[in-house]
């Protein structure tokens, strides 16, 4: 392993606050890590993702071998320099979005083979070729390329996926080898099956990872599934490495994951939402493309930080969406990932108060009441 720390500055039940020390900088967690799939956080300066409070970000090997191509990244000095991010990015393995966008893909035990989505040119990706992508990019946290299943399916059909993970993790590894100031975490998949989740975390764990990932969840299956399979999961993962929920959620999926001892979240939720209108606030979920808001000056959280929810009307948010202005997606897509920073530096505080569950009580119940 690369010897990058975590440590764990306070517990509260399953739930930590503490940091990940990275050579270009510190992840506080439990952390959000806003997607910048393409290397950019869709309609947000790098500047202003950090001044919401993101440590990280993620990029993917997907879209950046397609365009631009890792070897043109590389060439160019790397992806923090290419896209204006100083600080850590997590980069996904590709093996997810194969699956949900490419066109055509044919899956074998050393890779998968696959046509491009843009253009429809054939690409391949195996283990190997997926960390390599990730260091020619840069990347401070790298993923093993795993195979996720769409649930519900057939327990032989999870099995043979998490199978298959494990072997790739392996790989993974010995690519990846030793790289000073760099980690590799290693995805734990098994589907809805509580036992297929606890042979892929101890298989990784026999392994050995910077940090363990939960793959294969917020696929289909309830949100009732999805905490039964985090809480089988997490407690066969090792305590003092960080524990990352890939792909996950809402900003109530992520307070009953950190009350479960997840540490970090990745989602496309808060800018995906923000293009289409919706924000999220300590008053809730909020759709402004609702008449109700056409002459209504008030912000949306006046004691909000972030300006863009505290420094325009709901009149004037409503005017930008409904007549499809770029600053309306720009907008919302500040307001949504700062508050799920605010949602998760205010976990931090409460859980190295020993008051996570009043907090989650209190924000929930928030949500519930509305708006004023
Ligand atoms: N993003 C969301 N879920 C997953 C998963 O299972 N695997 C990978 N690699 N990325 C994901």
């Amino acid at each position: 392993m690369s010897g990058i720390p975590f440590n764990i500055a306070a517990t509260d039940g399953a739930a930590r606050t503490g940091e990940i020390v990275f050579p270009r900088g510190e992840i506080r967690t439990p952390a959000f890590m806003p997607v910048g799939t393409a290397a950019t956080v869709k309609a947000l300066y790098a500047d202003q993702v950090r001044a919401t409070g993101a440590d990280i970000v993620l990029g993917n090997v997907y879209h950046l071998m397609l365009r631009p191509g890792a070897e043109r990244v590389a060439a160019l000095g790397g992806l923090h320099k290419f896209m204006g991010w100083q600080r850590p990015i997590l980069t996904d393995s590709g093996g997810f979005q194969v699956m949900s966008l490419s066109a055509l893909r044919k899956l074998d035990r050393d890779g998968v083979t696959f046509r491009s989505h843009v253009d429809g040119s054939t690409h391949r990706l195996t283990p190997e070729r997926s960390v390599e992508i990730q260091r020619l990019l840069g990347s401070d946290v790298t993923m093993q390329l795993d195979e996720c299943v769409r649930l519900p399916a057939p327990k032989a059909e999870v099995e043979r996926a998490m199978l298959l993970s494990a072997d790739w993790a392996e790989r993974s590894k010995v690519a990846f080898g030793d790289q000073e100031g760099r980690a590799l975490f290693g995805i734990v998949q098994g589907g809805d099956s509580a036992d297929l989740r606890k042979e892929s975390a101890r298989r990784l764990v026999d392994l050995g990872f910077d940090g363990y990932a939960v793959g294969g969840l917020a696929v289909g299956e309830p949100q009732e599934t999805m905490l039964a399979m985090i809480e089988e999961t997490i407690p066969e993962l090792t305590s003092a490495r960080p524990r990352y929920l890939m792909g996950v959620g809402t900003p109530d999926d992520l307070l009953k994951c950190v009350a479960r001892g997840v540490d970090m979240f990745d989602c496309v939720m808060p800018t995906r939402a923000g293009r289409h209108g919706q924000v999220f606030t300590r008053f809730g979920k909020m759709n402004l493309k609702n008449a109700r808001h056409a002459d209504d000056p008030r912000p949306l959280d006046e004691e909000s930080d972030c300006p863009a929810a505290r420094d325009y009307s709901r009149a004037y948010l409503h005017h930008l969406v409904k007549t499809g202005e770029i600053l309306g997606m720009m907008l919302l897509s500040w307001v949504n990932v700062a508050y799920y920073q605010s949602l998760m530096a205010g976990a931090r505080r409460a859980i190295a108060a020993g008051a996570f569950s009043d907090y989650a009580a209190a924000t929930t119940a928030a949500w519930e009441k509305g708006e004023k």
